[in-house]
């Protein structure tokens, strides 16, 4: 059986396509989740995608990754800057983590510019749109290789 990656994606992404497009552009989640299946299939490996608006939630998938997955890409959207609980969520995980920002956070404002799962994190996509989470895919693949 191939190799499972887990795609998180945590507050406000599910309105992806519709949310600010000038930022983050008019593809969907659904769409991201394609794009990504479609990458990771190549590879040998397949993918799912969840997103949740609920941080508890976000730590209970996390934590759920340790059984079933073999890596971690993850978008944290806003929690990116404030959750600490999201860190140690994914310091309890030893396979390799991806962070995702479709957006270039250093170019904006200077809240966005800490994020706390930099510091877990194997590698960093930001400011690539949503082709970030591709190329997030091919990172994994590379180091679970
Ligand atoms: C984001 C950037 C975050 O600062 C923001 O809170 C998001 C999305 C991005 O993908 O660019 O919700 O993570």
């Amino acid at each position: 059986m191939s190799q499972l990656i887990t795609i998180l994606n945590g507050p406000n992404l599910n309105l992806l396509g519709l949310r600010e497009p000038e930022l983050y552009g008019t593809d969907t989640l659904d769409d991201v989740a394609a794009q990504c299946q479609s990458v990771a299939k190549d590879l040998g490996l397949s993918t799912e995608l969840k997103q949740t608006n609920h941080e508890g939630e976000m730590v209970d998938w996390i934590q759920a990754c340790r059984e079933h997955s073999a890596g971690i890409i993850i978008n944290p959207a806003a929690w990116s800057h404030t959750s600490v609980a999201v860190l140690d969520a994914l310091n309890t995980f030893d396979g390799p983590v991806i962070e995702v920002h479709i957006s270039n956070i250093y170019a904006r404002e200077a809240f966005r510019h800490h994020s706390f799962v930099s510091t877990r994190a194997n590698g960093i996509v930001a400011g690539c749109g949503v082709q970030g989470y591709c190329l997030a895919v091919q990172r994994i693949h590379t180091l679970l290789s």
